[in-house]
Parts: C-alpha cells; structure tokens; sequence
C-alpha cells in the first residue's frame, strides 16, 4: 500500500528555490499512545486542527554538483543555527527517502520559527515536521505537476507521519482522523484525512485556550511513552476502548451532543495519563497546577451549566476547549481564576482552523 507513495516519473526540478509552508498544531480528541513500526498507530485517533499555534518553514534547495550518499541540510531555528533538531530530521530523512528519491540530489536549509513561546511544552513536533513534509511536497509538485490534489495531501500527511504520528493530523482542518477505522470512510493507517462526517454547528469553530501549566522540557519523550504501550498490561483494552470511542464521536459530532462529547473528550485524557501511571516504568506527567485546573473547570461547569471541558497531552499543560459561544465569559473565566496556576500567568488562546498554508 505504501507503494503508491513511491514517485513513478521522475521529473527535473529547478536547480535551487525556495517554498514556505505554515502548519498549524493539532489537538487530540481520541489520542493516539502505542504505534508499531513504521510509526503505525495501534488505535484510531481524532483531532482539531488549531490555527494560531503554527510552524513556518522555508525549505531552500539547491542542486548539488557532485551527488554523494549524504543528506545535507542545515536547521536554523528562530533564526538562529540548531543542530540539536538535526538528528530527529537525519531519522525522518532516512524513513522517507524511499518515497522521496530526490533527498539525496539537493543541500536544503531548513528555516523554522513557531508562533508559540519556544519550549512552552507546547508540542511543536506536529506542526514541525508538517510543514517540512508540505515544503518536499511542493517540491515534488514541481517534478510532477500531474499530482492531484487528493495525492498531493495524502502524500503529505503520509511524510509528515513518519516525522511524527500525529504530524500527520496537521495538514488539513478542521477534524481530522488518523488509523483505520470502518465507521470512517477513506481512513488509513498510512496518513490522516478530513473527517467528512456531519459536524453539528455546536462543534464548528471550537475555542482551544492552552494553560501553560509546566514550560520546561518534556519529562517523557512521545517515542518513550508511546514504547511503554508494549506489554503494558492493559494495552489492548486501550486500544479496542480507542476504536469503541472513534465510533462514540462520531455520533456526537453529527447530533450536537455536547454532554457526551465532554465525558468521552476528558475520559481520553484521563485514560493517556492513566496508562503512563501503570506502565513499568510508571509516570506522574500532571502537576499540581494541572489538578488545580481540572477541578476549578468542573466547579465552573456545576456552577454556571457551561460546556467548558479540558484535555490534556502527555504533559502538565492543560487544553480547554469549549463553543465559540461561551468564548467571552469562558476567557474572563480563565482570566481571572485560571491564569494563576499558569507559569508566568501565561496561556494561549486558539480555535479551529484550517490547516497548512503556503505562503508566497
Ligand atoms: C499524547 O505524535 O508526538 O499527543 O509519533 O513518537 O512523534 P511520535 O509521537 P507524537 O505523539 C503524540 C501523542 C499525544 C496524543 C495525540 O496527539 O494523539
């Protein structure tokens, strides 16, 4: 299946140029924990695309007079050279050379800068390595102008996933579903796709407002954690519970069911944090804060009948999302009882959005 990715023409492309692409972040309703080789997912995830929280990348190529065996690329970060991203890069070079012959023929530099606050545990892997997946893609539309639109993205996210799973889930908005799954139609362990499903308005144009919780470095790597799933005692639980809820969210996107979308979405959240409390090694990825947070929103839901819920990656950092209609007494709410457990009082509003952007 892979196969299809596997250019069938070569064509010749410039001998250098520039291409930049913004990808957004996503956030993980039904989320993705355990993968097996190639960065396949043991569960159907789903998830919103965000729209402020983004990476731009400029991919700059030029041709090489002499071909040799190497990949060579430079990495400047916020405008500065970093070499400690270069080793993830070399590895996602390497699991996509088969699918992108030309890596090889080019030096690239790799100019990146998030909208987020550098190491604000804001994961940025998802929208990094998208928006490097998106600039080779434009690259190869070049060599092959034939290329559909639908292969076009398909391929993208396919790229994007071996930099990182859920990279794949950042090249289109608004929803997007990653994993087979039979209730989905078109969807693929190989890259994610548009969920085309009906969507009630209540769910169109969701608010996300992340509380930096824990800024610093992430205590455990996703490739760790998700390498913990192997052998975990309740793994498969997990996964068939993942599947079960694909087909749950479903029918709550197309009823409107709000109530049912706040258990299963914060249920999923506990679930990831559980896993890593019973895994061997175990581990504890929420603070204080995050606590602090979780039962002040529940309050606020009993108090007031809003719809405000979180979530949570594998970190301190808490998600809070919520209609576009509650936007303005849910920010007041975050602004005057929520900010003190953020570091530095620092959070980040967002919502929805559409997906990668090429910028001229
Ligand atoms: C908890 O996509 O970061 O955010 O494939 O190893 O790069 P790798 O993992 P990554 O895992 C993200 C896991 C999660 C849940 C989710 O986004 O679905």
């Amino acid at each position: 299946m892979e196969q299809i990715f596997i250019p069938k023409t070569v064509g010749t492309v410039k001998e250098s140029g520039t291409v930049t692409w913004q990808t957004p972040s996503n956030i993980a309703l039904v989320k993705y924990w355990g993968k097996r080789n190639p960065q396949l997912p043991e569960n159907t995830s789903v998830s919103f695309t965000l729209s402020n929280c983004h990476t731009k990348t400029t991919l700059s190529y030029n041709k090489k007079q002499q071909s040799n065996d190497n990949f060579d690329f430079d990495v400047v970060f916020e405008g500065k050279i970093n070499e400690a991203f270069k080793p993830k890069i070399e590895t996602f070079f390497k699991r996509i050379e088969a699918y992108v012959p030309f890596l090889k023929e080019y030096t690239f530099v790799i100019e990146s800068q998030n909208s987020f606050p550098h190491s604000s545990g804001i994961a940025s892997s998802a929208s990094g390595m998208s928006a490097i997946a998106m600039c080779l893609m434009s690259m190869e539309k070049e060599m092959n102008p034939t290329l559909t639109e639908e292969e076009f993205y398909h391929k993208a996210s396919f790229l994007a996933r071996l930099g990182s799973g859920s990279a794949c889930r950042s090249v289109k908005g608004e929803i997007v579903v990653w994993g087979a799954h039979p209730e989905i139609n078109g969807s693929s362990d190989l890259y994610g796709v548009e969920f085309k499903d009906a969507v009630a308005p209540i769910f169109q144009n969701y608010q996300d407002t992340i509380l930096l919780v824990d800024k610093g470095e992430k205590q455990v790597s996703s490739t760790v954690g998700h390498d913990l799933m192997h052998g975990h005692p309740f793994s498969q639980q997990r996964f068939a519970q993942a599947q079960e809820n694909i087909s749950k969210i479903k029918d709550i996107f197309a009823k409107g069911a709000i109530d049912d979308f706040i258990a299963l979405v914060e249920s999923e959240a506990l679930t990831l944090h559980a896993m890593m409390m019973t895994s061997h090694p175990y581990f504890i990825l929420m603070k204080p804060n995050t606590l602090e947070v979780i039962n002040k929103v529940w309050d606020y839901r009993k108090e007031t009948g809003s719809k405000l819920c979180f979530t949570l990656d594998a970190g301190a950092n808490v998600h809070l999302l919520y209609p576009k209609s509650e936007k303005e007494t849910v920010q007041l709410f975050i602004k005057q009882d929520l900010a003190v457990f953020c570091k530095n009082g620092e959070y980040i509003h967002d919502q929805v959005g559409m997906g990668a952007n090429k910028l001229t």
